[in-house]
């Protein structure tokens, strides 16, 4: 398939993707090794056969679980070093890396740990492969907003080395309204906000997230289609949505990858990019997502070109960065 060799050779953006999610069990069991820490699965084979999820919650178990072998900045670069390297594998020049410092702090890792780990491995994947990456602060909505800005003032510190916030964890019964003055204080800093909308939640968290939360792109988005107007809205205020195909597959957001609505947010004229979000747990990165999409669609090469080109227009990086991709 030529269309598909085009798609997955081209240099692309990824702006969906949370790095606790990239976490393989190999290097889950490495890590828990090295901290001493015993795993609730035999082995990598056993860890693997649990990703069998039926819904967002059921996935968030699991992914909360084991990022409790992220102890020290030392795993968090590992961590990242590991996934610099799959997205340079698939051509990807740019990443926005969402993390949830809170499943950390929680646990009593500061939170300077974290991203100082994590910006570790971000500037030794640039030394290697020339990637240029940065990274998104994600809230916990099933937490407080409370708790929220308590995250936010930890932060402080190294909010040089955040590219902007989002919103994150269980969607349904925690609309964007629960944060609308932590993104208000967060926009107040001159960072740009995302928030995961119109995943399992209706299009109305979506109407929220943009309306109440400021966001600049919705992540994922796939449920907007259920209304029409909120489809035209985002055609006509070019609204980036960040769709992760295999993730809404295993999260049973659609029974079929031929059910996915992206084709039709695409043919709207919606402003779609493809993304990983959490490659471990959802059978694979972001050409892995091209080729689920391309057996179950056939797009041709001006679709997988205008998605290339939306990856970058949508990203948060300069204008000058731009113009050197686009
Ligand atoms: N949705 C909500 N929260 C998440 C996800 C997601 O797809 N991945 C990691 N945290
Ligand atoms: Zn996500």
């Amino acid at each position: 398939d030529d269309a598909l060799a085009f798609a997955c050779r081209m240099p692309k953006a990824e702006l969906h993707l949370h790095i606790e999610g990239s976490l393989e069990p190999g290097l889950a069991f490495a890590l828990a090794r090295r901290n001493g820490i015993t795993l609730p699965y035999a082995d990598e084979a056993a860890l693997a056969a649990a990703y069998d999820f039926d819904s967002l919650q059921s996935f968030l178990d699991l992914y909360y679980a084991c990022a409790d072998v992220l102890r020290t900045p030392q795993d968090f670069s590992d961590l990242m070093l590991a996934y610099l390297e799959r997205a340079a594998a698939d051509h990807i020049v740019h990443a926005e890396i969402f993390f949830d410092p809170q499943t950390h702090t929680a646990r009593g890792i500061p939170i300077g740990d974290v991203i100082e780990g994590l910006d570790a491995g971000i500037e030794e994947g640039r030394a290697r492969w020339g990637i240029d990456a940065s990274l998104i602060l994600c809230f916990l909505r099933h937490l407080s907003e409370d708790d929220g800005f308590t995250t936010l003032a930890e932060a402080e510190p190294w909010l040089d080395r955040i590219a902007g916030f989002g919103l994150d964890s269980s969607e349904k019964g925690h609309p964007p309204a629960k944060f609308e003055r932590l993104f208000a204080r967060c926009r107040a800093l001159g960072k740009p906000v995302v928030a995961h909308a119109g995943e399992e939640g209706p299009p109305a968290y979506v109407v929220e997230a943009l309306d109440l939360l400021g966001a600049a792109r919705i992540d994922h988005g796939v449920r907007s289609v259920e209304d029409p107007a909120l489809v035209e809205r985002l055609v006509r205020e070019a609204v980036p949505l960040t769709v992760c195909p295999l993730s809404n597959l295993r999260l049973c957001v659609f029974p079929e990858m031929t059910r996915h609505t992206l084709p039709q947010l695409l043919a709207a004229g919606a402003k779609v990019t493809v993304n990983s979000d959490d490659p471990a747990y959802f059978g694979g990165y972001l050409n892995d997502n091209i080729r689920a999409l391309q057996a179950a669609f056939h797009f041709d090469k001006a679709a997988w070109y205008r998605i290339a080109r939306n990856s970058f227009e949508a990203s948060f990086a300069s204008e000058a960065q731009k113009a050197t991709w686009i």
